[in-house]
């Protein structure tokens, strides 16, 4: 009796330690994580955690739309919007969540203007944008078809502009279409996506369930659990991408509990201790010299190497950051997104921000760039102006009252003005006001520069200084 204790104890402890294969506990090691349950644990959370913001946006679409159907909005953001964070007030959106279990797709992109920033994102469900269609560089209008790696249609792609292998069988298209101006070009935006297409060809019989909403289905109320749920449930139509993964990561997510699409908890896991630990990962990266370069004046920026793109799905500390910051990201060729070293920045209704930039945002001919104002909700801020960011396409002057865009070749210095909303500055500073929220508080500005140039990242464009003063009155 004592031996068969003792002989249990021993089989009971050789299975706990028993050894991961070598490129598992080498990936978990790279990560600086434990080869054990716990270590799996806090990788799975790290895998899965872009995983819950797919979720979100695909029972939104599968609720109203279904999937493989491209849906827009017909007008841009505005302070009523809420159901997403942080919205651009730039351009159209249109989505869709596709499937590829049982069809490939056809994607028509119809003609567009010239000097008009457009871009189709295709993104995996880890919000890796794996491949675009777009104004930077423009594509040409016509076909393309969007095929799964199972795809029956082998590379017979004759008749298409190109032809687009999407790494997991699901996964998301985000559609911008830049707004040029809110009187008659809000119906040329409209009537570009009317020419849209997406159509499904090449049924097939499915290699994968199909995604459907039951996928979400009584998901856990506490996150960690969750996510593991969904990284379980989801696990075979988001496979790995490269083979080195391919071979370690599925023991990983097995030792953590995840199986046959299930989740259990391993006894000896204490998930709020694994849930501090993923803070941490995501802290250690965030602090990491290198990830969020230097731009001058108090501005840096996501390292470009990570901006959309996450080395084929192996950067996962960055993925699981980039999904708790900005899901679907996009690439540093599309758009850039610095921030200020303090992005929360706040004001009593006696003070204000200036921006003094340097001269115009470098972005192409068919580029564009904003200032956006976010409360501390994420949300845009009502204002009798409705002025939600300024930029390129809003009236801002020069000091000597002249339109920064006027015309194209004037270039030199101008400032923006955030200001209470209740407090109006003088008329010469109403284009260049972006109105802050009322009796003061905390809020976010999100400048955002479309389709930039070299000069926005390698150092020559001096980026605008914010200072802190009292509010401008009459
Ligand atoms: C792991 O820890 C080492 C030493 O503290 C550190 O240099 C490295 O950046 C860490 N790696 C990760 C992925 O956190
Ligand atoms: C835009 O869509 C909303 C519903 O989302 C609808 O109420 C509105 O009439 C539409 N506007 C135009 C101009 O089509
Ligand atoms: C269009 O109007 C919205 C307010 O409804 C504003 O936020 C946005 O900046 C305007 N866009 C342009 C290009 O003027
Ligand atoms: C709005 O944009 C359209 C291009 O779609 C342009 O033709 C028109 O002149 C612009 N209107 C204003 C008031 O800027
Ligand atoms: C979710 O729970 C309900 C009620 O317990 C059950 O009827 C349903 O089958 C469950 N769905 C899934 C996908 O497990
Ligand atoms: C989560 O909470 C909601 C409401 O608080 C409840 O209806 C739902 O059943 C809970 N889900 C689970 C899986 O416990
Ligand atoms: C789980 O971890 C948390 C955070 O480290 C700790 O406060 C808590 O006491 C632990 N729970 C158990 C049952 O050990
Ligand atoms: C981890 O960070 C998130 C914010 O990103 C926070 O909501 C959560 O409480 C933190 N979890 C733990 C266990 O510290
Ligand atoms: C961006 O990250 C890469 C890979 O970690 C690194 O080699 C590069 O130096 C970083 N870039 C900057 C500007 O720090
Ligand atoms: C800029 O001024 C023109 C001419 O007054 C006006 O039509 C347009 O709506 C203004 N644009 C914005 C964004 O306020
Ligand atoms: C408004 O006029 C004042 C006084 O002439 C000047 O200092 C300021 O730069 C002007 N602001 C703008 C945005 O033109
Ligand atoms: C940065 O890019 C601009 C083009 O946008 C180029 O003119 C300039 O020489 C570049 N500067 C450096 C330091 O590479």
């Amino acid at each position: 009796m004592h031996l068969h204790h003792l002989l249990f104890a021993f089989l009971f402890s050789s299975i706990q330690c028993a050894p991961l294969s070598s490129p598992s506990s080498d990936l978990l090691r790279s990560l600086n994580l434990t080869v054990d349950e716990l270590g799996a644990t806090v990788f799975a959370l790290l895998y899965g955690t872009p995983l819950m913001d797919f979720y979100q946006l695909a029972e939104g679409t599968l609720t109203t739309v279904g999937s493989n159907v491209l849906g827009h909005k017909n007008a841009t953001a505005t302070a009523s919007t809420h159901n997403v964070v942080r919205p651009n007030v730039d351009t159209i959106y249109g989505s869709a969540t596709y499937d590829l279990s049982a069809t490939d797709l056809v994607l028509v992109l119809p003609p567009m203007d010239e000097d008009r920033f457009y871009l189709f994102a295709i993104y995996d469900p880890y919000g890796d944008n794996f491949a675009s269609i777009g104004s930077v560089p423009a594509s040409a209008p016509g076909k393309y078809l969007i095929r799964s790696l199972e795809s029956n249609c082998d590379d017979d792609c004759e008749g298409y502009e190109g032809c687009i292998t999407s790494p997991t069988p699901i996964g998301t298209i985000l559609v911008r279409i830049e707004v040029k101006n809110n009187s008659t070009d809000v119906a040329e935006v409209n009537s570009y996506f009317s020419k849209v297409s997406l159509t499904s060809i090449n049924p097939r019989i499915p290699s994968f369930p199909a995604l459907t909403l039951a996928d979400f289905d009584n998901l856990s109320n506490n996150t960690a659990v969750s996510t593991l749920e969904l990284t379980a449930r989801l696990e075979s139509r988001s496979p790995p991408e490269t083979a080195h993964f391919q071979a370690a990561v599925p023991p990983i997510l097995a030792l953590a509990g995840i199986t046959n699409g299930h989740y259990k908890k391993p006894a000896s896991v204490n998930l709020t201790r694994a849930s501090e630990l993923v803070n941490a990962s995501v802290a250690a990266f965030t602090n990491t010299p290198g990830s969020y370069p230097d731009l001058g004046n108090g501005w840096s920026i996501l390292n470009n190497s990570y901006s959309g793109t996450f080395e084929s799905g192996t950067a996962i500390i960055p993925r699981t950051l980039i999904a708790i910051a900005l899901y679907l990201q996009n690439k540093a060729t599309n758009a850039l997104y610095p921030t200020l070293g303090s992005t929360q920045l706040s004001l009593t209704d006696s003070e204000a921000y200036l921006f003094t930039f340097s001269g115009k945002p470098p972005v192409a001919a068919d580029g564009f760039w904003s200032l956006t104002m976010y409360d501390d909700t994420g949300y845009l801020v009502p204002n009798a102006l409705d002025t939600y960011a300024v930029g390129d396409r809003s009236n801002i002057t020069y000091p000597s009252g002249d339109l920064v865009y006027a015309d194209g070749a004037k270039d030199g210095s101008f400032q923006v003005l955030v200001q209470d909303v209740n407090v109006a500055p003088p008329s010469n500073w109403t284009a260049n006001w972006l109105p802050a929220p009322s009796g003061g508080g905390s809020f976010t500005v999100t400048f955002r520069l479309y389709a930039p140039e070299a000069a926005a990242s390698n150092g020559s464009y001096v980026y605008p200084v914010v200072t802190k003063g009292d509010a401008i009155t009459a």
